[in-house]
């Protein structure tokens, strides 16, 4: 019954959406002019509307292609070592593709440049056109993967599933209220199918062809699924890649579920709604000029012409109480845009210890002998990091705490600098001994415009203030920081890989000590075999970073949740060292005055950005190895159950019962 009329409704909009393309003269985007909701066929309709622009595929093309001359990993995708091999490309072979591929819309055009960064799996390297990914596709069932009280792990329609959509708002739930489809019986609703297939094979395929970011397949399948993270400051239930997908081109989703309570499995199309998150519009001119042209913020500028760090400051840009730019690594996750928070009755019920109010929420649990600071990303205030950890373990050791567990869920990265303060925090300066560096070695492309901005940097006299490229941001092995008028890219060095001679800068430290306004103690605060680290594996960058020093340096132990039953997971996502988002690539070129060169990447022309992974950290354990491509598993592997999935406090106590029990 429920289903029919869902269909009827369906059906008219689908009607309503051919009308608008039967008439080519109406404006696809005015129909939902200030809606924060529509329907995906219409959301689709606008982003199709804008034809296919040649000038527009050859600048973007040939921004990119300059682009990639700076990845520092383009070589090893030729022939990605296992277990990545999935992320196999040849990317100038990609590039020749897209450009002799007939294209009807500059949508479509886009979506293939965002389809072939994306299945790259480098979260620190991809196209976001924000002319296109102006909706995210929500759909009022997210998936999860639980075990059941046999320990049968299966995937369900999440359980708190109402009171997460419900803080979506009314604008959502009305849609599906009105047009009478209940999505409210589906909460907690045992999974077998969907669209047409066993539930973790459409898993597995969103994984592949969708999710992105994480070179590692089994983390990529963590997060096509719902789970809780830190959005910001805040507790946020993340919809999932399934639930949350990043484009309005489904308009449903047919599940095979059997209900709470019921015993036989049927059939339901359960609709997508689109939640549109550009800039306010009023009809299809008005869309490309706020969302799709280039505006203020989308190329570089000349940073010398504008002053000192508050200029910079205003522009986005990380500046250190020092002065000097500060260096990130992050994945881009766009459902923090439009991110609601994990349902109330979630939330932990402790009382937060001291420090807890950024982007770190420390807690102690029952009994007074475990820490937990779950550390939702690297972002925010750079200081208050510091000064927040230190907080929070002061009180840690003031109430006689000696155990620690760090949660790295959903943790995207940040500032570089901060994971490897926590390293430091917890491992003590006086047992590292190297200086305050990470101990893992470092180095960027050597093509020849980089080889320029390092020279003309140089002859300029500028220094880490301005730009990421001059010496003085990295230090010889021997830990001492460089000059900036020192030229560590030329000469540069070769490296060999998958058949292909290429050429890096000389291998470099950090720097990071410069940056901090908290001294790590000397001695680590707790007994390191005491330290345990959780997470569902999307631990990416920095992130990535840190947990890789923990666990190769002091083999701390790390348990991994969630996942697909029988496939493994890494415990980290994709580990680059630095990321340049297309401004500050842009940036580095204007202000060593080199944007003439014929190497030079052109101005975008519309609103975009290309992303890239600018700096490769290698393996301690192998120095010709990135620490990306090297594969390690958690000592710890646990599924979800329907008590931890959204519950952090829940899977603290499960945790500290496993590491310490
Ligand atoms: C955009 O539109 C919404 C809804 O109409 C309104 O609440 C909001 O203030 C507008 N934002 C801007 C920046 O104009
Ligand atoms: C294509 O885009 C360019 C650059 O924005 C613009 O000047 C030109 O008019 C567009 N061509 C067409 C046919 O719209
Ligand atoms: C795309 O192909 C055309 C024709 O072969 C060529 O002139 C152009 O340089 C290519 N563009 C890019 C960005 O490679
Ligand atoms: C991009 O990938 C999606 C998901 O796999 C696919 O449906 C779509 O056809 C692809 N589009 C292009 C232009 O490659
Ligand atoms: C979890 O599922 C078990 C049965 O498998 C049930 O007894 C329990 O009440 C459920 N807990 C929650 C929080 O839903
Ligand atoms: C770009 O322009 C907008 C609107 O005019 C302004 O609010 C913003 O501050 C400008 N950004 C920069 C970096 O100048
Ligand atoms: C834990 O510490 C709190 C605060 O100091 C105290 O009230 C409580 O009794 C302690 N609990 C145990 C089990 O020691
Ligand atoms: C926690 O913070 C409060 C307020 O700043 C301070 O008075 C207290 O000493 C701190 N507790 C510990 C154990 O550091
Ligand atoms: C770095 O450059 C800035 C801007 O030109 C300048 O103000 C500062 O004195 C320089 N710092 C050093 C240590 O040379």
């Amino acid at each position: 019954m429920r289903a029919h009329r869902f269909h009827v409704v369906i059906g008219a909009l689908a009607a309503q959406a051919l009308s608008a393309r039967a008439a080519p003269a109406a404006d696809a985007c005015a129909p939902f002019a200030g809606q924060a909701f529509v329907a995906p066929s219409q959301a689709l309709a606008c982003l199709k509307s804008f034809p296919f622009n040649e000038t527009l595929r050859q600048n973007v093309l040939t921004n990119i292609a300059r682009i990639f001359d700076f990845y520092t990993f383009e070589d090893f995708y030729l022939n990605s070592p296992p277990p990545f091999q999935e992320s196999t490309a040849n990317i100038r072979a990609e590039i020749a593709r897209i450009n002799s591929t007939k294209f009807e819309t500059d949508y479509d055009f886009n979506r293939a440049v965002y389809n072939f960064t994306t299945q790259l799996n480098d979260g620190h390297t991809r196209w976001f056109p924000n002319c296109y990914d102006t909706f995210q596709n929500l759909l009022p069932a997210p998936v999860v993967t639980l075990a059941d009280a046999h320990g049968v792990q299966s995937v369900f329609v999440a359980p708190d599933s109402v009171a997460l959509v419900e803080l979506v708002g009314t604008e959502f739930t009305s849609f599906f209220d009105k047009m009478g489809f209940d999505w409210r019986r589906l909460a907690g609703a045992r999974v077998l199918e969907i669209a047409g297939m066993d539930a973790y094979a459409y898993a597995d395929l969103i994984a592949s062809t969708e999710s992105g970011n994480y070179l590692d397949h089994g983390v990529r399948v963590n997060s096509v699924f719902s789970s809780y993270r830190i959005s910001g400051t805040d507790f946020s239930q993340r919809f999932g890649d399934i639930g949350g997908p990043a484009f309005p081109d489904r308009n449903s989703l047919t599940m095979t579920l059997i209900p709470v309570g019921a015993t036989k499995a049927e059939t339901v199309t359960i609709p997508y709604l689109a939640n549109y998150l550009g800039a306010n519009f009023t009809d299809q001119k008005s869309f490309w000029e706020v969302n799709c042209a280039a505006n203020n913020e989308t190329n570089g500028v000349d940073l010398k012409t504008l002053g000192d760090g508050s200029a910079l400051r205003k522009r986005g840009i990380g500046v250190a109480r020092s002065g000097r730019k500060l260096a990130r690594a992050a994945i881009v996750d766009k459902s923090n845009s439009n991110a609601v928070g994990l349902p109330s009755q979630f939330l932990p019920t402790l009382p937060p210890a001291n420090g807890s109010t950024g982007v770190i929420k420390s807690f102690i649990l029952p009994g007074n002998k475990t820490g937990v600071m779950f550390v939702g990303s690297f972002e925010g205030d750079f200081n208050q990091f510091q000064t927040d950890t230190q907080a929070a373990i002061s009180q840690f050791k003031a109430s006689g705490v000696s155990r620690l567990i760090i949660d790295l869920t959903n943790n995207g990265g940040g500032f570089v600098c901060l994971g490897q303060f926590l390293h430091q925090f917890l491992a003590g300066t006086a047992k590292l001994g190297n200086a305050g560096n990470p101990g893992f070695q470092s180095t960027n492309r050597g093509n020849p415009l980089a080889k320029k901005i390092v020279a003309s940097d140089i002859k300029l006299k500028l220094n880490d203030s301005f730009v990421f490229y001059t010496a003085d941001n990295f230090a010889f092995l021997n830990n001492q920081q460089m000059s900036p008028a020192h030229d560590y890219i030329d000469p540069s060095v070769p490296f060999f890989v998958n058949g292909v001679t290429d050429q890096t800068s000389q291998r470099f430290f950090d720097t990071c000590g410069l940056a901090f306004v908290v001294q790590p103690p000397e001695q680590p605060p707790f007994d390191l075999n005491n330290v345990a680290i959780v997470s569902n594996g999307d631990c990416a960058s920095t992130c990535a970073m840190f947990s890789t020093l923990m666990f190769e340096r002091h083999q701390t132990k790390i348990a991994i949740f969630g996942g697909k039953p029988g496939e493994q997971v890494q415990y980290k996502g994709m580990a680059g060292n630095q990321v340049l988002e297309w401004t500050d690539l842009d940036d580095e070129i204007k202000t060593a005055n080199v944007k003439d060169d014929p190497l030079a990447p052109p101005d975008l022309l519309v609103n975009a950005n290309m992303r890239h992974n600018w700096r490769t950290a290698w393996s301690f354990f192998n120095e010709q190895l990135p620490i990306a491509y090297v594969s390690e598993l958690p000592q710890f592997r646990f599924p979800y159950t329907n008590e931890t999935y959204n519950n952090p406090q829940a899977l603290w106590t499960f945790a500290e019962s496993k590491f310490f029990g």
